[in-house]
This record gives C-alpha cells, structure tokens and sequence, in this order.
C-alpha cells in the first residue's frame, strides 16, 4: 500500500474487491469462470477501478455441492478454475500490479470426498474417525441432537454402514471436521501454510465462529421468535444458536491460526462472522491477538434510512477496541444485490458513497461497480442448495449472475452458455458502455476510489458524526492531520437543507450524481434527492 501510509497496514488503508471465480470471467468456452479469465481482468481490476485487493472465493477441487464451499482437497486448484500454475500466475500478475490476493478459506467442513472424510467413514476404528464430529444414534434411532442445519433439514446424517451420525450443518456433503482433534487443527493450519508459502495476502474464513461446538453437543433451545413462516425443514431458522455457534473455546482456536499467519508478516486474517456486536468483538482477540478483520455486515441489515445507517456506525465504532480496525460489507455472494435491497440505483449509489469513506476497510462485490441488481432466475435454473432446499425467494444465484463486460453476447462474460443466465439488462449495464458514459455507477466508483487514494483523511482519518443536520441526512467528518472531508449523504427522495456554518466553506470533490464541483457554503446548502457529496473543508 502507500509508502506516505507509514503506520498503517495494506489492509486498513486498501480497498478490496470480492470475486466470486464461476462468475467473473471465463476463459475457455465451458460457461464457468476460471483463474486465467480472473487474470485477463487484473487491467480492469488495476487501471480501470483502482482496488487494492483481491479476495477469491473457492476455487479448489470441489463437487460443487455448495459451489466450492465443499472442498475435496485444499491445496489445489480444481480443473474447473485452472491449475496451480494458473494460479501462481494469477498472483504474480497481481502483485507486479500492486494489487494483493486474498483467498478463501473454509476451516468448518470439507467436502464428503476430501480424502479424509473418505478414510474417517470408512469405520469407527479408522485413524481418522475422530477427525469429523461422529455420534451415535439416540436410542430410538433418532439424530444425537435437535440441531437444524442452514439450508434446511437436521444437521446430522447416518452413515448406515458404521452406524452413526456425522454432523453438517450445511448440505449433507459439508461434514465438519473436529477441532477438537490436535492432528485435524495441525492439518488445517498446514493449509495456510500451504498457500502462503505461495504468496497469498490474507485469508477470508469460512463461518469461523462455528470451528468449536459445545462439547456435550447440547440440544439448542426453540427461538421464541422465530418468523412464524418458515418452512417446514427449517429447523435451524427455530433454535437459538446457543450450542453451535460463539463457544468460548473458538478464540484459542483463532489464536492459533492468528500465530500461523503471523509466521508470513502481514497476512491478513479476515473472518465470516455474524454474532451481535459484543460477541463479535471479541475476534479481534484481547490484545488483537486473533483476527485482523472480523467482517462487519451489519449495514446489510439495516433499513435504509439515515438513522439507522448512523446508528449502526457509531455502535461499531464505540464497541472497537483501541486496536480494532473497522470495516464494512454491503453486498457478497450469500446477500441480494445492493442496489435490489437498498431501492434502486439512487440508494445504491448513496451506498457507494457510504461503503467508500466511512473510516475502515471497504469489501466491494464484483458488479455492485455497475450497479447490477438481483438476477432473475426461471425455478428449473436454480443452483443454490438454499434455494433448492428453502424455497426460490431464498436462492443466493440472484448474486451471482455473470459479470457484465460489454454490449455482447453473454456480456462478454463467457462465449458459452453461462452456468446462470446474465441478467437482461446487460446491453446497458456493462462496463464498455458504463465506461463511456461519464455520470454511470461504474464512474462514481471510480471517482470515488480515485478521491480515497488522494485523501489520508478517508484512508485513514478519524470518523466523526455531525448531529445538526435535518433527519434523513447521515453527515460526518473524516480528518488526518491538516486535512478535513465532510460527507453528507440524503437517504431521502427529497431535497435537504444543510446549514453547517461553523464549516464555513468547502469544495465538492465527488457528488453521487457526478453533475457538480466546485465551492459550497455549508452555511447554506442544499443536497438533492438521494444525493450524496464528499467535500473538502
Ligand atoms: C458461508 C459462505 O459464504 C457460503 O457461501 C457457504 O454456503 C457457507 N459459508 C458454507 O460454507
Ligand atoms: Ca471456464
């Protein structure tokens, strides 16, 4: 990252970008993105939009039960994506851009045909059994536990030649392994090794928060409120997570891995996790001893009002400790589109703004640049196992519909039929044509990163909310040594006055409509419907 951020880590002042490689590029004609089409977009990546870093989601050998979160081998490449050497490639590629790579690691389950589940079901005195979670059927043949799993059904499975259940509390072909086994943590800690020995940046983790379980396996409790919709095999969306989730054990976990990466300095240490604030904050370790970046997701939850977006910044903000770096997360590869959530495309670019000045790691999901909305998918293409399981409206496909390259078949995307359809609007909302037209979504990304390179005080400045501002609006001041930024985002369909005197002037450096600059009097200001500014004082 920037030498003049001295004191600051690659991944605090970076801005990162998530690629989900079956849907980004594809290389050779099979309809399915691959490393080689990640690494034809390396210039677009770079020049084009500017980001730091890149986080891949899964592209190890997997038989793509819950599409690469099932992984059969986890140092390799599946032939699908490419090859190790494609990969080295790949990063090698990155880094002479500058740009640093993240992958994904999955540390709760494997894939049912990793090798190791296939020696650990093989029988009870296999030397491997006690690497899963594997229990003995109540007396009358039911599962060990009530616990559901999250894409429907019971969290346990019955392995008839053995007799016993293993535990997943994913699809059934995601059996988790046991870290309560030492030769499983040594194993698992041996794959970070792995792919930093290959120069890997950082490691996004897969449900963290789920590495330990009780240790009696305790039935959970019934969630007095629970949705009363929920369909019939949603046993999971019932209980309370009391026994699966949070357990107090998992941080000696995270500081062992927290040491692994320590052993390459500045690997990063992202993780998945969604527990409140309280328990959340605790994976940033006592001392900061265990992640570097808990992921925050929480403005992904929140109604889109100015309230509740401040609101949920200034509980983060109080709940960090002195050593935790914020960051934030508005839309992935489990979430639907932002721009669909949030309204429309006047919200999503608010949120652009939003997403790239608060102080804290940005996370952008590949075409949320374009604005790109939830795909439509016909019942008889639905892929993800939730859908399949927990009806359409649950299918997380919506998010990962091909990315929009150009005014072409397939968006330039594939020169095949893609694994799911590119969404219709593609002959519009395309990077080409984005690119060409100077008030797009894509452009005020670009802006946007643009201004965060040139400004300390949004990489790395202080946050602070100003609270005379009329409601709907969300205002705050980034400021590092002698600079200072105000953002005044409207999340209303209405023009605000804005009277901020003791601001005295500014000069508007970016705008979400892209149709103004220049001077502004913050005694007297007027923000357009769903117009945010970033402005210089
Ligand atoms: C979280 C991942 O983001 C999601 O896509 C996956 O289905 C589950 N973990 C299980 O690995
Ligand atoms: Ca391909």
């Amino acid at each position: 990252m920037s030498n003049h951020d001295a004191g600051f880590h690659w991944w605090q002042t970076g801005v990162f970008y998530q690629i989900y490689p079956r849907s980004f590029q594809d290389s050779n004609g099979d309809g399915i993105g691959d490393l080689p089409g990640v690494l034809a977009r390396l210039d677009y990546l770079k020049e084009t939009l500017g980001v730091d870093a890149i986080w891949l989601s899964p592209f190890y050998p997997s038989p793509m039960a819950d599409f690469g979160y099932d992984i059969a081998d986890y140092c390799d490449v599946d032939p699908m994506f490419g090859d190790l050497a494609a990969f080295d490639r790949l990063v090698t590629e990155a880094h002479s851009r500058g740009i640093k790579v993240i992958v994904d690691y999955v540390p709760n389950h494997t894939s049912d045909r990793h090798a190791w589940f296939i020696e650990s079901r093989a029988s009870r005195d296999n030397p491997k059994r006690d690497w899963y979670i594997w229990r003995d059927p109540k007396p009358d043949g039911s599962p060990p536990n009530n616990w559901g799993g999250f894409f429907g059904g019971p969290a346990w499975t019955l392995d008839k030649a053995t007799g016993q259940y293993y535990l997943h509390q994913f699809v059934p072909e995601q059996p988790e392994l046991n870290w309560r086994n030492p030769e499983v943590v040594k194993a698992m800690l041996d794959v970070l090794r792995f792919w930093m020995a290959r120069g890997v940046d950082g490691f996004r983790m897969d449900v963290v928060g789920l590495l330990i379980k009780d240790a009696e396996l305790r039935d959970n409790p019934p969630n007095p409120n629970a949705p009363p919709d929920l369909p019939a095999n949603d046993i999971f969306g019932r209980q309370l997570h009391t026994y699966n989730e949070d357990q107090e054990e998992v941080h000696d976990l995270i500081r062992q891995i927290r040491q692994t990466l320590d052993e390459h300095p500045e690997t990063c240490g992202i993780g998945e996790l969604w527990g409140d604030l309280s328990r959340w904050v605790k994976y940033y370790g006592e001392n900061g001893d265990e992640l570097q970046l808990p992921f925050n997701f929480r403005l992904m939850g929140q109604p889109w009002t100015a309230e509740a977006m401040r609101r949920s910044v200034d509980d983060l903000e109080a709940a960090l400790p002195p050593f935790g770096w914020p960051n934030y997360v508005l839309g992935n590869h489990d979430q639907i589109r932002l721009a669909t959530r949030f309204g429309g495309q006047p919200q999503a670019r608010v949120a652009a703004m939003l997403l790239l000045t608060l102080r804290g790691t940005p996370t952008v999901y590949y075409g949320d640049e374009l604005g790109l909305e939830n795909g439509v998918i016909p019942p008889e293409k639905i892929q993800d196992p939730q859908g399949i399981n927990l009806g359409a409206h649950r299918t997380r496909d919506v998010s990962r519909t091909p990315m929009q390259w150009e005014n072409i078949p397939q968006a330039g995307f594939s020169s095949a039929e893609p694994w799911l359809p590119v969404s219709a609007d593609y002959a519009s909302r395309n990077v080409a044509t984005q690119l060409a037209d100077p008030g797009s979504m894509l452009n005020l990304y670009r802006r946007l990163l643009t201004t965060r390179r040139s400004m300390a005080a949004l990489r790395r400045g202080s946050y602070q909310p100003v609270d005379t501002v009329p409601a709907g609006v969300f205002a705050y001041l980034r400021a590092d040594a002698g600079e200072r930024v105000l953002v005044a985002l409207n999340f209303t369909g209405k023009p605000c006055r804005l009277s901020l005197p003791d601001l005295g002037q500014g000069r508007v450096v970016v705008a979400t409509h892209l149709t103004r600059d220049g001077a502004v009097d913050l005694g007297d200001m007027t923000l357009d419907a769903h117009e945010g500014l970033v402005i210089a004082l």
